[in-house]
């Protein structure tokens, strides 16, 4: 294979698309996809999730003030609402031109998606600024997951979760391939 250059881009950096929930001042829900979203692991098994944020959009001023937010897997079937949070700003006032349900979360003051099979309740430990964004590493205080899906106990089969990944372009996930080991045995 004969390799090109195509300069410094990231695309193929992906994660599952997340939708961050986060309270307005005025106490109103904010919701907008993320997925500059990473993780980190603090000591033994304490894992930080890594959530990153460009300019001055609603949610990251909510972070900034609040500390606290949810972190709500999309699924394909969500993808409208991605579409449509990620292209309105919470800024110009309430996301409301498509209906969704949301609740309280349990352990953190932010909104939750109704939706969203996989949702992780975090705080923020602590940021670093670079330029125009903001970098969250953030505590995660529980996960709930839809109740139809066993997740076992390690390792997760995501194409139960039918995520959209995106990397400039909205994709679904392919087949459950294996565990480590599943191809080589040490
Ligand atoms: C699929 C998708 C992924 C996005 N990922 C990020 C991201 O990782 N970081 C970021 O700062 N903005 C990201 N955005 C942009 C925000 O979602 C967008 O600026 C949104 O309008 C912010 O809404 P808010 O002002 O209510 O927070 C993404 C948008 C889309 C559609």
């Amino acid at each position: 294979m004969k390799r090109k250059s195509i300069g410094a881009r990231h695309e193929m950096i992906v994660q599952p698309t997340f939708i961050i929930g986060t309270f307005n001042q005025d106490g109103t829900p904010d919701f907008a996809p993320i997925t500059w979203v990473s993780k980190t692991c603090e000591e033994g098994d304490t894992c930080l999730i890594v959530i990153s944020m460009y300019g001055t959009k609603q949610t990251k001023q909510n972070v900034l003030r609040t500390g606290q937010l949810t972190v709500n897997l999309a699924t394909t079937g969500m993808l409208p609402l991605v579409d449509y949070f990620g292209q309105t700003s919470g800024k110009e006032g309430l996301k409301d031109a498509l209906p969704y349900a949301w609740g309280r979360a349990l352990w953190v003051e932010a909104p939750t998606l109704d939706e969203s099979p996989w949702v992780c309740e975090c705080q923020v430990a602590s940021q670093v600024a670079t330029g125009e964004s903001d970098t969250f590493f953030c505590r995660i205080r529980d996960v709930q997951v839809d109740e139809e899906i066993d997740v076992g106990g390690w390792g997760v089969d995501l194409t139960a979760f039918d995520p959209v990944i995106y990397s400039g372009y909205y994709h679904s996930l392919g087949k459950y391939l294996g565990a480590i080991g599943d191809f080589y045995q040490k």
